[in-house]
């Protein structure tokens, strides 16, 4: 989960990083009073999920209340990147900047580690400065069970040729972005730009932060980081219900146990979609083993519930949950939902294979329910899927 800056400054804060005091609003006029707050200037700042806001006009200097208030305007309902400002963030203005550098901590999956990035030459074009003269920009590998130790972050000062006078400032402040990193679960931290300012002092000035979404269940304070507005309700439904659903594009609805099998549903089913109107997948839904009655439903309702989508293709293949299992799920699926009211209109392809098949497919074809089709192929059941979402 990626944060805004707001956030991530909130969590530099309780760290223990240093960063100026600043608020979040939503309308420009409570621009006036906080600006008033921070010393009567501040710095306008939206608030997306997306680099570059700078260079996009989104980060302004306000010289007094009322020019901060002309200023959160302008932001406000900017679009950066294909996203809509709907937050600004009023930041106190830092005293006049000497220098930009640029530091963070991220996971590096291809080597198997942590890895510490780091360069005196931050600020607004750090990806120029890494594409055109990467010798300017230190990495450093980080071994987890040592982490940031003042040795490490040393050597990282060194590496990356921070000057002689910052040099015990950042060494401080890598170790308690560490700290940040690690006691938050992140998988990213970074500053930039990480400013020395007139006064000698140095002070994140900008901060982004992704939250490794696997360890939410050790921090129940993360969840009310989460942007709610912007999560797809569909999403949001199925997360509160305990499924694996991610929203596509396309228009047939897609249940199968296992992420794999799932996931070269997807495939199959795009392929077949070719030769069908171009129709594709409308989401991805793992109810994984087990797939009791109850999960199928949930499922199913999820499914039906958009719009958007045509028909569905229940793919099954069983394992350890054998096909009768599954068979019985999707016929009580359908009388619960039904029970409930929600009366189902979309039709239903059904796959089963694998573990008692034959057992499963029988309970099916004896239900004979008029919206539900078996097909016993992977393939042939697609593009029956894909044929009816076509209509
Ligand atoms: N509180 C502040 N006081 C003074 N100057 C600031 C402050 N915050 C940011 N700036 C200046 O504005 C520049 C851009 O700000 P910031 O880094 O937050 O946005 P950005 O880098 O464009 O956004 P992103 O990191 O999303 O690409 C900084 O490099 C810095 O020079
Ligand atoms: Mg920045």
């Amino acid at each position: 989960m990626d944060l805004f800056e707001y956030q991530a400054r909130d969590l530099f804060a309780k760290h223990g990083v240093p960063v100026l005091a600043g608020e979040v609003i939503d309308t420009p006029e409570a621009a006036r009073a906080v600006t008033e707050r921070l010393g009567g200037r501040s710095v306008v700042k939206a608030q997306v999920k997306t680099g570059g806001r700078g260079k996009a006009g989104g980060v302004k200097l306000a010289s007094d209340p009322q020019d901060a208030v002309e200023k959160a305007g302008q932001i406000l309902g900017m679009d950066i990147k294909g996203h809509t400002v709907h937050k600004v963030m009023l930041a106190e203005m830092a005293p006049e900047i000497a220098e930009e550098y640029y530091v963070s901590f991220l996971l590096d999956r291809t080597n198997r580690t942590f890895l510490s990035i780091a360069s005196v030459e931050g600020g607004m074009e750090i990806e120029e400065v890494a594409a055109t003269r990467p010798e300017a920009v230190a990495k450093i590998p980080v071994d987890a069970n040592e982490g940031v130790t003042e040795a490490k972050a040393r050597e990282i000062v060194a590496a990356a040729k921070f000057p002689a006078e910052v040099a015990d400032q950042i060494t401080e402040i890598l170790q308690t972005l560490w700290k940040t990193f690690i006691a938050e679960d992140a998988l990213l931290v970074e500053v930039n730009p990480l400013a020395k300012v007139a006064d000698g002092r140095v002070i994140a000035l900008d901060g982004k932060v992704s939250l490794d979404a696997n360890a939410e269940f050790r921090h129940a304070d993360h969840a009310e980081l989460e942007d709610k507005a912007a999560a797809n309700p569909l999403e949001a439904a199925a997360k509160a219900k305990g499924l694996n659903y991610v929203k596509l594009e396309g228009e047939v609805g897609i249940i199968g146990n296992g992420a794999g099998l799932v996931m070269s549903t997807l495939d199959v089913v795009a392929y077949a979609g070719e030769n069908h109107s171009g129709v594709k997948p409308a989401n991805f839904l793992d109810i994984g083993g087990g797939a009791s009655a109850e999960v199928m439903a949930n499922g199913l309702e999820i499914i039906l519930g958009d719009p958007d989508v045509k028909s569905v293709f229940v793919n099954v293949f069983g394992g350890i949950t054998a096909c009768d299992a599954v068979a019985n799920g999707i016929v009580q699926a359908l009388e619960l939902l039904e029970s409930k009211g929600e009366e189902v209109t979309k039709p239903l392809v059904v796959r089963l294979d694998g573990n008692n098949a034959e057992l499963g497919r029988q309970i099916l074809d004896d239900r004979n329910h008029p919206l539900v089709q078996r097909v016993d192929t992977m393939d042939g059941a697609a593009d029956k899927a894909a044929e009816l979402a076509a209509k």
